[in-house]
């Protein structure tokens, strides 16, 4: 029987550029201290059910995907343990059940020591969960174009996020020009702000609506009429699908379920469109970015920032035996403890950094009094 150590990887909520790059930097890292390693498919799938095996991580398996969208180990929305899509034999249906005791039965008889989940916040929540169920050492990696995950600076897979939108808006600056339009056009980011907040600067938005600042439309329609009257005939603006009217609640495209219990957010820019036509008197248009933000190879810097933080995996389980996730600060990357990560969100500071820019540039965050606009 090998003694060599064992450990397994496995990707975990919506999938993010740079995912391959982590689990290459740390197989070959592993290797390198020759480790043996496996890739658990589809969330934890491989560990519930016997028709998704195990991946085994080798040079051969992690050669030349570091530029690769997407997971070679695929990935699930809907694999919580704890509530896993079961068949029930009386109905035929398919049923939450808690497989967790299921799943740590498994992963210590294939002979595993610890765990790389690369993930969002669920998805670190779930392993650190797993982890307080005698998993063994869970190392965390911080995943998601959203850049919402608690104790770190950046999460990989939102410079590229940024990139693709900011050139989005770049495109639509030219038609909608053309056409004398207001464009209202929505980005991703569920309850944190910071794609609209990073493109629409970068991309020269004329105001941008965020979860962190509800917004009242009366100021983002002064903002386009006093673009009229400078000439500028035309608006772009950027809404974050988590964006609220000032009282009002979340747009929602549909609720969640037994086995994803959160909603599915989009929308908002539809009706924020709508809403602005009648407010200006002009012809306006709507449209969603959706699933292009994450879609496709990892910008540079994301790919360096995921290398890092699969190698600094492995440095973590070569040094120490504490669980918790490898996390950037002040581009040094750290271990936090998974309290500090777990069930919290990390939203756009509402006063000074990027926010601060935006207003000095004049953009509209829809929160000025509609009377700043009239000199
Ligand atoms: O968390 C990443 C993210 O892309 C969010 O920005 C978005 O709200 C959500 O996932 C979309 O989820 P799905 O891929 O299930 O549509």
């Amino acid at each position: 029987m090998s003694t060599k150590r064992k450990i397994a990887i496995n990707t975990g909520g919506g999938d993010a550029p740079g995912l391959n790059a982590v689990i290459r930097a740390s197989t070959l890292a592993a290797l390198e201290h020759d480790w043996e390693v496996w890739g658990i498919r589809y969330g934890y799938r491989s560990l519930l059910d016997d028709e998704v095996g195990l991946m085994r991580l080798d040079r051969a398996a992690v050669r030349g995907i570091a530029h690769l969208g997407g997971t070679i180990l695929g990935t699930a929305n809907r694999g919580d343990p704890f509530h896993f899509p079961t068949l029930d034999p009386a109905t035929g249906a398919l049923v939450p059940k808690d497989r967790s005791a299921d799943l740590v039965r498994r992963f210590h008889e294939e002979g595993f020591e610890a765990l790389i989940a690369i993930g969002g916040d669920g998805s670190l929540s779930l392993a650190h969960k797993l982890g307080g169920l005698g998993l063994g050492q869970v190392v965390g990696v911080p995943k998601t174009i959203d850049n919402d995950v608690a104790g770190t600076d950046i999460t990989f897979g939102f410079d590229t996020a940024v990139s693709i939108a900011t050139e989005a808006i770049d495109r639509l600056h030219t038609t909608t020009e053309s056409h004398e339009r207001i464009m209202v056009v929505e980005l991703m980011g569920r309850h944190a702000g910071w794609i609209a907040m990073v493109a629409g600067v970068a991309g020269g938005a004329d105001a941008i609506l965020i979860p962190e600042v509800p917004y009242d439309l009366q100021a983002v329609a002064a903002k386009v009429l006093q673009r009229e009257r400078r000439g500028r005939k035309f608006s772009i603006i950027v809404v974050a699908e988590g964006a609220k009217p000032i009282g009002g609640g979340l747009t929602v495209r549909s609720e969640g379920d037994v086995f994803r219990r959160v909603e599915v957010l989009g929308g908002v820019a539809e009706s924020v469109a709508k809403q602005l036509g009648p407010m200006t008197g002009k012809e306006t248009r709507s449209m969603v970015l959706g699933h292009l933000q994450r879609g496709g190879w990892p910008s540079a810097s994301d790919r360096v920032l995921a290398l890092r933080f699969g190698a600094a995996a492995i440095g973590t389980l070569a040094t120490t035996k504490e669980s918790g996730m490898v996390a950037m600060h002040n581009n040094t990357v750290t271990l936090v403890p998974f309290s500090e990560v777990a069930g919290k969100t990390r939203s756009v500071p509402t006063s000074g950094g990027i926010l601060e820019t935006a207003r000095s540039l004049g953009i509209c965050m829809g929160d000025e009094p509609s009377g700043h606009f009239d000199t």
